[in-house]
C-alpha cells in the first residue's frame, strides 16, 4: 500500500476517475462498473475497482482541494503506475453563457493555489488537460446529445470555497474563465511531471453570477451524463 491508498499492487487500474466525494466514488462504482471491488478505505477515501464494458477500471474519492486531490494522485502516478486520471467534479459558473447543470471539459487551470507558486519558484506554469482525453471527450459528449449544454474551455481552481476576494474570481470570468473549482490545476500539473495523462470535467452545480443552484437529485442525474462522457473519453 502507499501512505494514504491501501491497495496491493495491481488492484488499481491503469484508468481512474476522481470524484472529490468518497460517496460519489462508491456511487459511480455501483451504478456504472461490474465486479467492483473496494481496494481502499483509508481516511473514508473511498477508492474501488470494476470493470465497464469489459476494460478495468477504477474510481478514487480525492476529497476537496489541490493538496488533498494531489495527496490521491500522486500516490495514484507514483506507486501504482496509473496512466491517466479524468476528474468528475462540480464547478460554480463564471459564464453568462451557462447554466446550472451544463458540463465543462477543464482545456486548462489557472489557480490561486500556492502548490505550483512553490514548485516552480513564482513561475507561472500554465496547467493543461491532454489533448486526446480532452478530444475523446467532446466527441463522446457529442454523440450522447445530452439535455445540457458541453463548454470547454479555461477553469480557475481555487484554494477557497468561501474566497476572501471574490472580485478576483470575476476578473478571471473577464478574461474567459468559465468556472471555478478547487483541484484541476493539480491534476494538470502532476500528469505532466508523472508523464501521464489528466483531463477534468465538471457539472456546474452553481451559478455565481446568478446564485442559481441545483437540487442533489438534479446533481446525480447530471452526474450521471458526466461520469459517461468521462468512462468513454478514456477507454476511447
Ligand atoms: N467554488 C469552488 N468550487 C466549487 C464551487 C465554487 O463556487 N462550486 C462547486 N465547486
Amino acid at each position: 500500500m502507499s501512505t494514504h491508498i491501501a491497495a496491493k499492487p495491481g488492484q488499481i487500474a491503469p484508468y481512474v476517475l476522481m470524484p472529490g466525494d468518497p460517496l460519489r466514488a462508491k456511487w459511480i462504482a455501483e451504478t456504472f462498473l461490474e465486479d467492483t471491488e473496494v481496494y481502499s478505505e483509508v481516511r473514508g477515501m473511498l477508492g474501488f475497482t470494476g470493470t465497464y464494458r469489459g476494460e478495468r477500471v477504477s474510481v478514487q474519492g480525492s476529497g476537496m482541494g489541490l493538496p488533498s486531490f494531489s495527496i490521491y494522485a500522486h500516490e495514484l502516478f507514483a506507486e501504482y503506475d496509473v496512466q491517466a486520471v479524468v476528474r468528475v467534479g462540480s464547478c460554480g459558473a463564471l459564464s453568462e453563457d451557462l447554466a446550472v447543470r451544463d458540463i465543462v471539459i477543464a482545456s486548462g487551470a489557472c489557480t490561486d493555489s500556492s502548490m505550483n507558486r512553490i514548485r516552480f519558484e513564482g513561475l507561472d506554469y500554465a496547467p493543461v488537460a491532454d489533448f486526446g482525453l480532452l478530444r475523446a471527450a467532446v466527441e463522446a459528449a457529442e454523440e450522447m446529445d445530452l439535455p445540457v449544454q458541453t463548454k470547454v474551455g479555461l477553469i480557475m481552481s481555487s484554494d477557497s470555497f468561501y474566497s476572501a476576494r471574490p472580485e478576483l474570481v470575476t476578473r478571471m470570468a473577464d478574461y474567459g474563465v468559465l468556472a471555478v473549482e478547487m483541484e484541476a490545476a493539480a491534476l494538470y500539473t502532476l500528469a505532466a511531471k508523472f508523464k501521464r495523462r489528466g483531463l477534468t470535467i465538471c457539472t456546474v452545480s452553481d451559478h455565481i453570477l446568478t446564485g442559481e443552484e441545483t437540487t442533489s437529485q438534479e446533481r446525480e442525474k447530471t452526474f450521471g451524463h458526466m461520469v459517461e462522457v468521462a468512462l468513454d473519453a478514456m477507454l476511447a
